[in-house]
Parts: C-alpha cells; sequence; structure tokens
C-alpha cells in the first residue's frame, strides 16, 4: 500500500528531524510536511508543505480531504517552559490540537496516528528511579499535565473508535540538527553549542538535576518502530514509556570535557526550570516498550556526546 503522511508541526525540534526519515522511507512526495509558519529548512522544502493551524478544524479538514492521508503525526504543541508562560494557550493547544486530529482521523478512516507524550506525566509524587509505565501521576506544570490528559483521549479513541493511535513518553531530545523549542531539557542541547562556540555555558539546571534524555537518532528510529509494530502486539495505548539515557549537567559536562578540555560550565542561581526538573523522574523503566515492540536504545552517554560534537562541528 502507498502511504501518504501528514506531519503537523514539522518545523520543530522532532519534526524537522521526523519528515527527512520518513521522506527517505517513503519518498519525499508521501510525506506531507506542515506548520503554522513557512520555513528555509532545506529538509522540509524537499517535498511538500502546508501551512495548517491545528487549532483551525476547517483548515485541518481542508488538509486531509486533499491528500487522503494513511498516516498522521501530530508535533504541534507547546513545551514546559514557554506553558508556564502561556499555560491557558498551552492547554488549548496541546489538547484542542489532539482532539482535532483524533476527531478528524475517525472521519476519514486513518490508518494510524503518532502523537508524542513526555516525561512530563509524571510528577513530585511519581517513584523517582525507574519510574514504571504505571504509577501515580500528578504533574503540575501545565505541559505535563495537557500531555497527561491527551494520553487518556489517545486510549479512549482507541477504545471507542477502533482508532490506531500510538504514542510515546519521550525523553528529553538531543540533536544536532534542529534546535529545541522551549523546554526544560534544552540546555542539555544548548550546553554543545556553547561548548563549541565560547568554551562554556551557564547551566539553567543545577549541577546534579538527573533527567532522561534520548538522543535523536535513537527517538526517531523508536517512532518509525513503534508506527511499523503490528497492532496486536501493542498494550500500551495511552503513551509507552522510554528510557533514554540519565544524567546530571555535571555528568553531561564532565563528558564533554572528555572531548574539549578547557570547557567549564557554570550553575544559574534561580530559574523557573528547576522546579519543573525537580518534579521529574531521574530514570524511566521501559519495560514494557522492550516487551511490545522489541525496542533497544543504541546511544549512551559517551558515543551521544562524541556524535554530537562531531557533527556540530562540521
Ligand atoms: N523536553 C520537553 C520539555 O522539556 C519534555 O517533553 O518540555
Amino acid at each position: 500500500m502507498t502511504e501518504t503522511i501528514i506531519v503537523l508541526g514539522s518545523n520543530g525540534q522532532i519534526g524537522t528531524e521526523l519528515v527527512m526519515n520518513l521522506r527517505a522511507k517513503y519518498g519525499n512526495n508521501q510525506v506531507v510536511a506542515s506548520d503554522i509558519r513557512q520555513t528555509d529548512n532545506a529538509a522540509i522544502k524537499s517535498g511538500p508543505f502546508e501551512l495548517v493551524n491545528v487549532l483551525d478544524k476547517e483548515n485541518l479538514h481542508q488538509i486531509f480531504e486533499k491528500y487522503k492521508p494513511t498516516q498522521v503525526y501530530l508535533l504541534a504543541a507547546i513545551l514546559s517552559a514557554v506553558g508556564e508562560q502561556k499555560p491557558k494557550l498551552a492547554w488549548d493547544l496541546n489538547m484542542n490540537g489532539l482532539i482535532n486530529v483524533l476527531d478528524l482521523a475517525v472521519e476519514f478512516k486513518i490508518a494510524k496516528v503518532f502523537w508524542p507524550s513526555s516525561i512530563a506525566v509524571f510528577g513530585p509524587h511519581s517513584p523517582m528511579e525507574n519510574t514504571p509505565q504505571f504509577c501515580i501521576m500528578d504533574p503540575n506544570s501545565v505541559y505535563g499535565f495537557s500531555k497527561l490528559a491527551g494520553e487518556r483521549w489517545c486510549e479512549y479513541y482507541h477504545a471507542k473508535y477502533g482508532l490506531d493511535v500510538r504514542s510515546i513518553r519521550y525523553p528529553g531530545l538531543i540533536g544536532w540538527r534542529s534546535e529545541p523549542g522551549g523546554g526544560t531539557t534544552d540546555y542539555a542541547v544548548n550546553i554543545f553549542h556553547e561548548a563549541l562556540e565560547h568554551g562554556k555555558y551557564e547551566s539553567f539546571l543545577s549541577a546534579d538535576t538527573a533527567l532522561p534524555m534520548m538522543y535523536m537518532e535513537d527517538a526517531i528510529r523508536a517512532t518509525l518502530e513503534l508506527m511499523d509494530a503490528p497492532a496486536d502486539k501493542l498494550t500500551i495505548r495511552s503513551s509507552y514509556n522510554l528510557g533514554g539515557i540519565s544524567f546530571t549537567p555535571a555528568q553531561l559536562s564532565a563528558e564533554i570535557k572528555k572531548h574539549l578540555p578547557d570547557f567549564e560550565i557554570s550553575y544559574a542561581a534561580h530559574d523557573p526550570r528547576q522546579a519543573i526538573a525537580d518534579s521529574w523522574p531521574n530514570s524511566i523503566d521501559e519495560t514494557y516498550a522492550q516487551k511490545d515492540w522489541g525496542w533497544k536504545q543504541k546511544f549512551d552517554l559517551a558515543s551521544m556526546t562524541a556524535d554530537m560534537l562531531e557533527n556540530l562541528k562540521k
């Protein structure tokens, strides 16, 4: 079957990389990139592009009608740090954008939908170490509880309408091709750029704040593998935990120093993102992803750091 795929929110940190990989896999013309803004990014411009606002259901309807997609990836969202500055907008976009897409996916009988969740669905009363798939979840960021509510909607549309919607709770994502978009884990990307350009970095998170992170190459591969998995193997229809690599700013900085011995890190005295980070897990259990669709991570802290620096230097 020929797939036609729409990626909503294609210009962001994940979208940019996902469009590239989906086009390599399915052909440039089979993957429609879309966002609320135009872009100069060559990868996005290598195939069809549409201006789309996911909050405008009419607009979305026209695009679905035009392309009759078999798969839709909804990546348009406001992340944790920006979400705290614009709470109502974050709730509106993250929630109503998702519900619009789920509704249209049912109406257009779309074969598969992907929607990303996050480690932000966990909260201060969730177990901090090896956080399990099922546990107490009391997220206290707008982003976090919009993602948790979104997971409930995904599971509901699957149960009620048979919609094949699939999801991953991404750890913080680190890649060299795209910039992060206003999250709490952004430090782990910024640090590489600053290390190479200025030899130093001021971290907005404290030295010992451990968070689960993942190299973009692993995250994209996980997404494609989950989307290729047989539907009857998937026991989780909310969103799958993925473990990633857990490290602190101090540990990442020590790893960077192995390549750039003069690199220096300092720590900001106070930043509102610290409280968000403190409410998230230190590490995550990914047993369900391993068992259901055979997930196996490739990059660890050392190989990710080496690959980031090598590619950014180019
Ligand atoms: N990386 C995201 C953030 O920091 C979490 O999903 O907001």
